[in-house]
């Protein structure tokens, strides 16, 4: 018998529907075991947000600063295989997730354990995937696969419809005529087909080439243009402004409140204006950087680190 620990936060419930989609055919074998373990954070990120609660994630979130999580009852904790499912704040993991991968308990069941990452996202989640695989490494992992279930709308469309979705907890069409927030409920219905491809892969051996057996069936998508804005916002002025509200306290800190209240109009304003001029240069660079863009992209859709890049 296979145990299989699937680790996950979600708010909306989304992720956990991808979670038992994906979970469906180790739960009909009766080779495995599936555990499941949901993170709850002491103090509840509530759901739909508040516009301010928003914005006051974002500094512990860009900085990965962790918040109180409730231990998990993971019984003896030795897991044959661990799905990490997570997904992502302002382009790291979630506070919930990432307090997880910090957490002592993380360091005891990822040591010398075969990992997948499952994150249910909009459509920028690599810089997030660049940390969490770091954190598995050293917490003693080996990342085996990658999944990735994003919102398949254009960007500035997805952006009002995540916006509507997160703000009343909605996951209609927008004014009747926009797509439906999220991923789609096509993608979250089919995701039982990686957890098929992983068991397979399991079954006959071949764990070594289970990220192609993934991309094949088009587990990973990376949109050159997503990446080159995920490099800009996270690398760049998310730390900036991070630290600028950071030095007035913490969450909730009324102390912050100016600061926050200013990201609050920078964001907005970095979407409407600066990702669309960003796309504009990134067209007219792009013939100056298609064989860097391949290898990126190539390496961003597998496993390894920049280590053993
Ligand atoms: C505070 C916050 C920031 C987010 N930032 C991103 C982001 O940077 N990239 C992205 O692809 N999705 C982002 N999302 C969307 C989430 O990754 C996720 O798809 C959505 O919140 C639904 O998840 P759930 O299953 O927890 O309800 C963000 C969501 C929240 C609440």
């Amino acid at each position: 018998m296979q145990k299989i620990l699937i680790l996950y936060y979600s708010q909306s419930g989304q992720l956990t529907e991808i979670v038992k989609n994906f979970a469906k055919p180790f739960e009909k074998s009766n080779n495995y075991s599936v555990h499941y373990a949901n993170i709850e954070p002491v103090r509840e990120y509530n759901f739909p947000w508040k516009g301010y609660e928003f914005f006051d994630s974002f500094p512990e979130s860009v900085n990965r600063i962790p918040c109180e999580i409730k231990p998990l009852d993971l019984g003896n904790e030795d897991f044959d295989l661990i799905v990490f499912a997570y997904t992502v704040w302002y382009m790291s993991p979630s506070i919930p997730s990432n307090s997880f991968l910090l957490s002592d308990q993380a360091k005891r069941i990822f040591k010398d354990k075969p990992v997948i990452t499952l994150l249910g996202i909009r459509n920028m989640w690599i810089i997030a995937q660049e940390y969490v695989k770091n954190k598995i490494t050293e917490n003693g992992g080996k990342l085996i696969g990658n999944i990735v279930l994003r919102d398949r709308a254009e960007n500035l469309t997805g952006i009002a419809t995540i916006s509507y979705f997160l703000f009343t907890g909605k996951k209609d069409r927008l004014f009747g005529f926009f797509p439906k927030p999220g991923i789609s409920q096509k993608d979250i219905d089919e995701s039982d087909k990686y957890g098929d491809i992983v068991k397979n892969s399991i079954e006959n051996n071949q764990i070594d080439s289970l990220q192609d057996d993934l991309l094949d069936n088009k587990a990973v998508t990376v949109n050159p243009y997503l990446l080159s804005v995920e490099k800009t916002a996270a690398e760049k002025f998310f730390k900036i402004w991070a630290n600028f509200i950071l030095k007035k306290g913490g969450p909730g800190n009324p102390n912050r409140k100016g600061r926050v209240n200013l990201f609050r109009w920078y964001f907005p304003f970095a979407i409407l204006v600066i990702a669309p001029l960003k796309y504009v240069f990134f067209l007219i660079f792009a013939i100056f950087r298609i064989r860097k863009s391949r290898e990126e992209v190539k390496y961003y859709l597998g496993v390894q680190s920049k280590s053993n890049f």
